[in-house]
C-alpha cells in the first residue's frame, strides 16, 4: 500500500425529507447569497427544484438562478455564472441535479475568486480558493456530490477537460433524496450505473500491491451496484433499490476505495474524447470502452482479473489457466451491461469507426495527452487500438 491522504469533508443529509434541511445547511456552511444551479427542466418536473427554492425562502436567503445546464456541460454557463455571481455578490453555489449541474456549479465557484479565466484551472492550474458549494442531488451516477473533481467542455475546440485535483473542489454538503431518482429514465439509471462501476474499475485495475482493504471494499461496492440496478430498472419506484445506488455512487467517486494506490483511468480519458466529440452520454460511453479496455491489458495482470472474475461475479477459479477465468470475469461484465441497456461497442454507441483518428488526434489538443492510464501505459496507438477492439462486434 502506498502512502495517502484523504479528506472528505462533505456533509451528507441522505433520505426521504432531507430536503428540507437545504436552507439551514447553506446558511451553516456560510451562504447568504445563492446562485441556484441547474439544468434543462427535470428537476422543475421531479419537485426538487420547488422544494429547494421553498427551502431557501423559508430560511429567508436570497438566490439568484442560472438554468440550462447541459449534459456535458459547457464552458458558456461557466462564465455566465461567473458573471452573475460577481454582479450580485454571490457567496454560495447551490446544485440541484446530476454531475453536469454540479460541475457547472464547481467551476464558477472556482472561478469567481480566481483573477483570471477559469479555464486555466481546467488546463492545469491549481485553485486555491472556493466559493463553497452545497448539492441537492437528482441522479446517481458521477459521486460529484462529494468528488475532487469537475468536467467541463470548452465550446472553443470542443475540450472536455477535468479540473485539476483538489479538495477545494469538494462540495459542503450533499443532500441525497432517492425518491428524487426515480423519475429518471432508464437508460439514465443505467448510464449512472455504468459510471459508477467504472469510478470503481478504475481504481481497481491497479499496479500496486498489497491493497486487500481496498479491494474488498471495491469488490463489495460492485456487487451491490450489480444488483441495485437492474432492480432499479425493473421498479423504476423502488426507493430502497435507488438509495443503494445514491450511495454506492457517491463511495465509488469520493475516494475511500482508491486510496494507497495507483489508479488508472485510461477508459475515463478515452469517453471523455468519445463525448466531446459526439456527445454520447458520459455511462454509455464508458460501457462502450471498458470491455475493450480490459481484454487489451488484460495480459497485463492475468491474476487480478480473475480476482475481479471471482470475487465480483462468483466464476469459478481455473489454476492451470486463469486467463481462461479473466476472459469469463470480462465476458460477464459485458453481458451485464448488455443486459441493462447499456451501449458494449462504438458501433453500439454511434460512434463512427472511421472517426477512431479523430479522437486520438482530439486528444493531442490536451496538455501532456499521452501516455495515461497506470495498470498499463496507454499510447497513441494503444488508444487507437483500443478504440478499434471497441468498434467491434461482441
Ligand atoms: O438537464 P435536465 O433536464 O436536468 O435532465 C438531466 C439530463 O438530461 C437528466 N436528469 C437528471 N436528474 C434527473 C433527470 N431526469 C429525470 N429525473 C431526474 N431525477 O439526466 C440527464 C443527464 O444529466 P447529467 O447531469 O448530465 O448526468 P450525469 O450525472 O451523468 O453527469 C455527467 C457529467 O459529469 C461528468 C461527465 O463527464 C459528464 O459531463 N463527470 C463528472 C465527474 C465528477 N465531477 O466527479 C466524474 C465523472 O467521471 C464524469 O466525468
Ligand atoms: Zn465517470
Amino acid at each position: 500500500m502506498e502512502n495517502f491522504t484523504f479528506c472528505s469533508p462533505t456533509y451528507f443529509a441522505f433520505g426521504d425529507g432531507q430536503e428540507r434541511q437545504t436552507g439551514a445547511l447553506v446558511r451553516r456552511f456560510g451562504g447568504t447569497r445563492v446562485l441556484l444551479v441547474y439544468g434543462g427542466g427535470s428537476v422543475r418536473r421531479n419537485g426538487a427544484y420547488d422544494d429547494a427554492v421553498s427551502a431557501l425562502r423559508q430560511a429567508d436567503i436570497p438566490f439568484w438562478e442560472l438554468s440550462g445546464v447541459q449534459p456535458n456541460p459547457r464552458s458558456g454557463k461557466v462564465y455566465e455564472g461567473i458573471d452573475l455571481c460577481r454582479r450580485e455578490g454571490v457567496d454560495f453555489l447551490l446544485a440541484v441535479g446530476g454531475g453536469s449541474a454540479i460541475d457547472t456549479a464547481k467551476a464558477i465557484a472556482v472561478g469567481v475568486p480566481y483573477d483570471g479565466d477559469f479555464w486555466d484551472l481546467y488546463s492545469g492550474r491549481a485553485a486555491e480558493k472556493s466559493l463553497p458549494v452545497g448539492v441537492v442531488l437528482t441522479l446517481a451516477a458521477t459521486g460529484s456530490e462529494a468528488s475532487d473533481s469537475s468536467v467541463i467542455t470548452h465550446e472553443e475546440g470542443n475540450r472536455k477537460w477535468g479540473n485539476t485535483k483538489s479538495d477545494v473542489y469538494r462540495p459542503v454538503f450533499a443532500v441525497m433524496n432517492p425518491h428524487y431518482t426515480c423519475t429518471l429514465p432508464p437508460y439514465q439509471t443505467a448510464c449512472g450505473a455504468a459510471d459508477m462501476l467504472s469510478h470503481i474499475l478504475e481504481r481497481y485495475f491497479t499496479p500496486t500491491d498489497h491493497v486487500d482493504v481496498t479491494d474488498r471494499l471495491c469488490e463489495g461496492l460492485m456487487q451491490s451496484i450489480l444488483a441495485a440496478a437492474p432492480q432499479a430498472l425493473a421498479h423504476p419506484d423502488d426507493y430502497h433499490a435507488r438509495a443503494e445506488l445514491m450511495w454506492a455512487g457517491m463511495l465509488a467517486h469520493n475516494n475511500l476505495c482508491g486510496v494507497g494506490r495507483k489508479q488508472d483511468w485510461a477508459c475515463h480519458q478515452m469517453e471523455h474524447e468519445l463525448s466531446a466529440l459526439c456527445g454520447c452520454a458520459h455511462g454509455a460511453g464508458l460501457a462502450a470502452l471498458t470491455p475493450a479496455w480490459m481484454t487489451y491489458v488484460m495480459d497485463r495482470d492475468v491474476t487480478r482479473f480473475a480476482q475481479f472474475a471471482v470475487r465480483v461475479f462468483g466464476c469459478p477459479m481455473d489454476f492451470r489457466h486463469p486467463e481462461v477465468t479473466a476472459r469469463e470475469g470480462i465476458a460477464r461484465l459485458t453481458a451485464w451491461l448488455r443486459s441493462i441497456g447499456m451501449p458494449v461497442t462504438l458501433g453500439e454507441l454511434g460512434f463512427p469507426a472511421e472517426d477512431i483518428p479523430a479522437a486520438v488526434a482530439h486528444r493531442r489538443l490536451k496538455p501532456n495527452p499521452f501516455p495515461f492510464g497506470t495498470f498499463a501505459a496507454i499510447g497513441p496507438e494503444d488508444m487507437e487500438a483500443i478504440l478499434r477492439l471497441a468498434a467491434e462486434p461482441r
